[in-house]
C-alpha cells in the first residue's frame, strides 16, 4: 500500500531548494509553535539513562496519569506509537465490512480501512457549506455500515462537528449497532473543547471509541505518542494482544506528565485564541483566497489567484504550507496552513499579499 502524503515533510523540500531545515517556515504541520512543554524537556533531558533499559511494557505510569486527566477507567486506555498506531490497529480489531468517513478527512482511515478490505462510503462535505456536515449525513448510517470514522475537529477543513449533532449520530449509530470511531487528535485547540468531546459519554456506547494524540497541543510529532479510549473491553484485550512489544519508547513512556502542565496548557490556549482570531480576519481580507472559518489550529482555504502554484509560490520566501490536493474532493486550488506565533503569522500574511498583489 501506497504511504499517504502528510504536511511537515520538510526534508524533501530543503534538499531540493539546498537550504538548512531551520530556514523555512513551516506552515504545513498543525504543531503548537509553543514548543516541548519545559519540564518535559528537562524530563528527557534528565532520563537519559532511562534509553539503557526497555520500558514497562504495560506503561503503568503513562496509562495511570490518562486515566486521572480524563477521570476515566485505566482499562479503557490503549496507548500506542502515535494516533496513528491506535487509528489503525483499532480498524484492525473492529474489522468493518462497510465504513463511512467524510471527504475530506485525515488520508490515515482510508489507508487503515482499505488494510482490512472494508467497503468505504465516504459523506462530501460541501465547500458551499463551509465543509460542515448537514442533516443529510444522518441517511448515510445506514444499518450496513459497521464502522463511521469522524475526525473532529476535522482535518483538514478546520470543521467542528458540535456536541448537539455528535449526539444525535451517537444514538443513530447505538440503534443500528454502528461502530463510532472520533478522532481528536485537536481537540484542545477548539474553544470550549472540553465541553465539545465526547469523552465523558463513552460510559454509554460500548462500540465507541476516541483517538487523542499528544503529538499536536504538546508538540511532540518526533516522538511518538498518542492513544485510544473506549469501553469496549474485547477490542482493547485484542488490540493489546496483538500490538507489538515496546512500541512505545522510555521517552514516550514518560509523556504523560505533560496532561498536568496546567501552565502550558493555559499559555496555549491564549495563545491559539488570539492566533486564530487574527490570522483569519487578516486573510479573509486577502481577495484572492476563499477562507474557511477555522475552530482548530490550523486554516483551510481556497486560492482564487492565477498564480497556480502557491505552495511554490510562497518557498521563495522561505514558507511551507500544505497543498491540499491529494485529498479527495479537493484539488490543487485548496491549502491548509497551521497557525503559528505571530510574529511567523505575520510572515506568512506578508508573502501571501505579496503573491495576491503580483496576481
Ligand atoms: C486528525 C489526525 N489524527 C491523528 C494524527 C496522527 O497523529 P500522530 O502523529 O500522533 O500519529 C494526525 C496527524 O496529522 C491527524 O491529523
Amino acid at each position: 500500500m501506497k504511504r499517504a502524503e502528510h504536511g511537515g515533510n520538510i526534508y524533501e523540500i530543503v534538499q531540493r531548494l539546498g537550504i538548512k531545515e531551520e530556514e523555512i517556515i513551516d506552515f504545513s504541520a498543525n504543531i503548537n509553535p509553543l514548543g516541548i512543554p519545559k519540564d518535559f524537556k528537562e524530563c528527557l533531558l534528565l532520563n537519559i539513562n532511562k534509553i539503557q533499559k526497555y520500558p514497562d511494557p504495560t506503561y503503568k505510569d503513562l496509562i495511570k496519569e490518562i486515566s486521572e486527566y480524563h477521570k476515566i477507567d485505566s482499562s479503557w486506555i490503549s496507548v500506542g506509537n502515535g494516533a496513528t498506531e491506535v487509528i489503525f490497529s483499532m480498524v484492525r480489531e473492529i474489522k468493518p465490512k462497510n465504513s463511512l468517513i467524510l471527504s475530506p478527512t485525515f488520508l490515515e482511515y482510508e489507508r487503515a480501512l482499505k488494510k482490512v478490505g472494508s467497503h468505504i462510503e465516504y459523506y462530501e462535505l460541501q465547500e458551499k457549506n463551509n465543509f460542515q456536515i448537514e442533516d443529510d449525513f444522518f441517511n448515510k448510517l445506514h444499518d450496513d455500515i459497521d464502522l463511521v470514522i469522524l475526525c473532529n475537529p476535522n482535518n483538514p477543513t478546520s470543521q467542528l462537528i458540535v456536541k448537539s449533532q455528535m449526539k444525535k449520530i451517537l444514538n443513530i449509530c447505538k440503534a443500528r449497532n454502528i461502530h463510532l470511531m472520533m478522532d481528536e487528535a485537536f481537540m484542545e485547540f477548539v474553544e470550549n473543547g472540553d465541553q465539545e468531546s465526547m469523552i465523558p459519554l463513552l460510559k454509554d456506547y460500548e462500540r465507541m471509541y476516541i483517538i487523542k494524540a499528544l503529538t499536536k497541543f504538546y508538540a511532540l510529532p518526533g516522538l511518538r505518542i498518542g492513544y485510544g479510549l473506549s469501553s469496549n473491553m474485547k477490542i482493547l484485550k485484542n488490540i493489546r494482544n496483538n500490538q507489538e512489544p515496546w512500541s512505545i519508547n522510555s521517552y514516550a513512556a514518560m509523556a504523560g506528565m505533560v496532561l498536568k502542565d496546567e501552565v502550558y496548557i493555559q499559555k496555549s490556549k491564549e495563545w491559539i485564541t488570539k492566533e486564530r482570531k487574527r490570522l483569519y480576519e487578516e486573510l479573509i481580507k486577502i481577495k484572492t483566497l476563499k477562507v474557511y472559518p477555522p475552530s482548530s489550529n490550523y486554516i483551510l482555504f481556497k486560492y482564487l489567484g492565477s498564480n497556480k502554484n502557491l505552495k511554490e509560490a510562497l518557498l521563495k520566501s522561505k514558507i511551507l504550507i500544505r497543498s491540499c490536493d491529494n485529498y479527495k474532493n479537493l484539488d490543487d486550488s485548496f491549502y491548509r496552513i497551521a497557525i503559528k506565533d505571530k510574529e511567523c503569522n505575520l510572515k506568512l500574511l506578508k508573502a501571501l499579499k505579496e503573491v495576491s498583489y503580483e496576481d
